[in-house]
């Protein structure tokens, strides 16, 4: 996760990264996890584009509990309103090249890690998208009644 955060430097989004390094690692699928942040980094960037001033914040911290919470959030329009309050409904885009896919993507890789994601609007405009994740959360790995050799530790 924190290495997957760093890639997304700059690019005139206003991007700013902020990493609890004292969090626990979340055990789970980092392909699944990386597509998790792209999903949403990437709304977020298109949300602040035509914004003069755009800001995409991304963090990683504390939770309630144990739990690590992961946080995109921008200063674009905001969610429509018929976005809010429920789970995201697949193939609902207000882009004209948009599969709609993304955040029902998102939804379904957090739930398999047992997490939840949540999305609000903020006050000061904007959306925020919290993705929280319980530490030591495994995706389901394939699983043999054997460890295959490699997997093996000494
Ligand atoms: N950060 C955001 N700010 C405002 N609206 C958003 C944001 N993220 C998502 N949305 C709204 O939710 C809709 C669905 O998002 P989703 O990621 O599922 O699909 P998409 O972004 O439209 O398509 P794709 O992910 O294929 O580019 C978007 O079309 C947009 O209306
Ligand atoms: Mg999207």
């Amino acid at each position: 996760m924190r290495e997957v955060l760093t890639l997304y430097d700059a690019h005139g989004l206003g991007l700013r990264v902020a990493v609890d390094d004292t969090l626990p690692d979340i055990a789970g699928d980092a392909v699944k996890l990386r597509q998790v942040i792209h999903n949403l980094v990437r709304n977020a960037a298109d949300a602040v584009a035509g914004v003069s001033l755009p800001r995409v914040h991304v963090s990683l911290e504390r939770a309630d509990g144990a739990r690590v919470a992961l946080r995109v959030s921008d200063n674009g329009a905001g969610f429509p309103r018929e976005f809010l309050g429920r789970a995201p409904e697949p193939y609902m885009t207000t882009k004209a090249r948009g599969t709609g896919l993304g955040l029902s993507i998102v939804r379904k890789i957090v739930e398999e890690h047992g997490g939840a994601m949540h999305l609000e609007n903020l006050a000061t405009g904007g959306a925020r998208v919290s993705v929280l994740l319980p530490p030591g959360a495994a995706a389901p790995a394939p699983r043999r009644a054997v460890p295959a050799a490699s997997e093996q530790t000494t």
